[in-house]
């Protein structure tokens, strides 16, 4: 059953204005049926606790689980929170705010920018979904603990963070999931990649539903180990090539990942330069300074293991030609997968609404 099919029950049982989220927690120990209702810092992100302890593993009295000893069976339900008091023109203000904040800083990082830095905090924000458990992913904001924030994979992420410290101070009412996934967005639409529909109802979730490091990828591995990976996520063969083409931004820095060098020559624009570079260089596996393995080309380009991964493997390498020679196609994927990937985990009511952004170019800003 859809957990959707939840959200009448649970609309009927308590109307609150205020209500952002009741999420259930089945509790190993308790016994009882509590509602409890938690507070955060600012004012209106607020998250309330349904407590389902009845212990017998049935979703139907409740919304949502964290795993638990005697809910090892039930699967966690993250249910949006549409905010009836903000509008389209309230979110695309905040895609503004970053944007112009993204022109402004231009200077970040060898004048690539925060664009691509903030494509993978929305990433790595997402990237921790478990598919078997329907934990990790945005809904959280579990990014903002430190627990997560130390994972090794997510080093040097504190410059995007600190990036939008100001816009959360500026717009107190969104949620840090929320926020990370539309910075995501707003980068790449900014650097001209395709429009990715995005959906407000992320809700803070407390410090111990922060899921434990190692769910990122690593980079020492072949096409087996990416293909596992991407399926922990939900992502076929053709999404996970489409969403590795995000690597045509940006680059990698020895001391956040110990890998070096950008994928190709336009760091700060969204192309499908990413599956041209890994079909037309010359590339060589070769240790670099801090001892990892990566492939290098002549004209100072590089992959990363999981990245030549792709031409390895058939049925990858397939996907790769099509995108090299049709960036439209690769452009349609990956609108669609990376907004699949910021949404993991999350169940949209009917009437949730979807956003398409303008760009500040389309807006003449
Ligand atoms: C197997 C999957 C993946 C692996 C192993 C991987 C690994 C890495 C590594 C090692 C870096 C360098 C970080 C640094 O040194 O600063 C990086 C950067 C980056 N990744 Fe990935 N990645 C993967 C998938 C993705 C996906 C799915 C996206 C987005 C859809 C993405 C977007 C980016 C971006 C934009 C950067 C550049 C960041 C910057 O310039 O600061 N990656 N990735």
């Amino acid at each position: 059953m859809s957990a959707n099919a939840f959200i009448p029950l649970f609309s009927r049982t308590v109307s609150r204005r205020s209500l952002y989220l009741f999420s259930g927690v089945a509790a190993a120990a308790a016994a009882a049926t509590t509602v409890a209702a938690t507070a955060s810092a600012a004012d209106n992100r607020k998250y309330y606790s349904y407590n389902n302890n009845n212990n017998n593993g049935n979703r139907r009295s409740g919304w949502g689980f964290f795993g638990g000893a005697a809910a090892a069976a039930a699967p966690v339900v993250h249910i949006a929170a549409v905010n009836k008091d903000r509008s389209f023109d309230d979110y695309q203000r905040i895609y503004n705010t970053i944007a112009e904040k993204i022109r402004e800083e231009d200077e970040y990082d060898g004048y690539i920018g925060y664009g691509p830095i903030l494509v993978r905090l929305g990433w790595h924000s997402s990237g921790t979904y478990d598919k078997n458990d329907n934990t990790g992913g945005s809904y959280g904001g579990t990014m903002r603990f430190k627990l997560e924030q130390s994972d090794g994979a997510n080093n040097g992420l504190g410059n995007a963070r600190a990036f939008m410290e100001p816009i959360l101070k500026e717009f107190p009412w969104i949620s840090h999931g929320d926020l990370y996934t539309l910075g995501a967005v707003c980068a790449v639409q900014e650097l001209q990649g395709p429009k990715v529909k995005w959906r407000p109802g992320r809700v803070d979730m407390p410090e111990d539903t922060t899921p434990k490091n190692g769910r990122l990828p690593d980079a020492a591995n072949g096409a087996d180990y990416v293909r596992n990976f991407y399926a922990r996520l939900n992502m076929n063969d053709r999404e996970a090539v489409a969403l590795t083409g995000a690597h045509c931004l940006g680059r990698t820095h020895l001391k956040n990942s110990g890998f070096d060098g950008p994928w190709g020559a336009a760091s700060n624009s969204f192309t499908n330069e990413f599956f041209v570079n890994l079909l037309n260089e010359q590339w060589k596996l070769q240790k670099n300074k801090a001892g990892n393995m990566q492939y290098d080309s002549p004209k100072g380009y590089m992959m990363l293991e999981t990245d030549y991964a792709l031409v390895q493997d058939p049925a990858y390498l397939k996907i790769v030609k099509e995108f090299a020679n049709n960036e439209g196609a690769f452009f349609k994927e990956f609108a669609s997968c990376f907004q699949k990937l910021l949404e993991n985990g999350i169940d949209y009511p009917k009437d949730a609404p979807t956003y398409v952004f303008k760009t500040l170019d389309e807006q003449d800003l």
